[in-house]
């Protein structure tokens, strides 16, 4: 059974200390629950090491939004898998529309990223997602099997076992606008199906696929609950403590009901 995985994107948000009084908070509310899903937290860069050091012997590790792929070199403003490391990441968001949009991210970027990230025993969540204009136009399955094939170059399967897609549809992002849970199971099945394509069935049936796009509180437990969803990515919610903890409660519901229907 594939455990649900919780995580909070923070992006540009917070300073180290509004994000230590976020994780207090989200702690507070966890401390006492033996949890059967994930919970990862990815602030900035500037606050990895404070939170690093505040979910130590939590049931939260830590991410971060992005990485180089190189280890060291000239590469001024970035930030190597090793610095990552270094500090306690566990994680790292690679190919997040945003960065693939505002940064010049691309599907090779993300291939390389990939490798590297395994490389230095980092666990990536990479993210896929069609715009407004391809779903429109039905280009959705067509749009993200490419961003696979891409993202999954040379990726032996023993890795992409241990992958995390995060299906996010870039006009469900920040937007308010969720994919129903019927979108999202469409296309997270579509996601399978395919990495079942270029692998073979067990491998597809052990990556973790979350869904992303204005997951709140509210509608957490329906996305969450459907069979090819194992997970969120959640970006405005993971910034209010009380938000973050609901999703992750519903998670955990989830998680409970599997269980009593098996
Ligand atoms: P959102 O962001 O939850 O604010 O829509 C999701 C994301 O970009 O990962």
């Amino acid at each position: 059974m594939r455990r649900q995985i919780i995580a909070g994107n923070w992006k540009m948000n917070g300073t180290i200390a509004s994000g230590s009084i976020l994780i207090e908070g989200i702690n507070g509310t966890l401390k006492e629950d033996e949890l059967s899903v994930d919970v990862v937290v990815c602030p900035p860069f500037t606050a990895l090491e404070r939170a690093v050091t505040m979910t130590r012997n939590t049931s939260i590790v830590v991410g971060a939004q992005t990485m180089d792929y190189h280890d060291a070199g000239a590469y001024t403003g970035e930030i190597s898998p090793l610095m990552l490391t270094e500090l306690g990441v566990r994680y790292v968001i690679l190919g997040h529309s945003e960065r693939r949009d505002y940064y010049g991210e691309t599907d090779a970027t993300v291939n390389e990223k990939i490798k590297r990230a395994f490389h230095h025993n980092l666990q990536p969540i990479v993210c896929v997602g069609e715009s407004l204009a391809q779903r429109e136009s039905n280009e959705t399955m067509t749009f993200i099997e490419s961003q696979l094939q891409g993202a999954l170059q040379h990726i032996p399967k023993e890795q992409v076992q241990q992958l995390i897609v995060a299906y996010e549809p870039i006009w469900a992002i920040g937007t308010g606008k969720t994919a129903t849970a019927e979108q999202a199971e469409e296309v997270c099945a579509g996601i399978r199906q395919y990495i079942s394509k270029l692998y073979d069935k067990a491998t597809a049936a052990d990556v973790r696929i979350q869904y992303g796009g204005s997951v709140k509180a509210e509608n957490a437990y329906e996305i969450l609950s459907q069979p090819n969803i194992d997970g969120a990515l959640v970006g405005g919610a993971s910034l209010v403590a009380d938000d973050f903890t609901s999703i992750i409660m519903s998670a955990q519901q989830v998680a409970t009901d599997m269980l009593h229907s098996n």
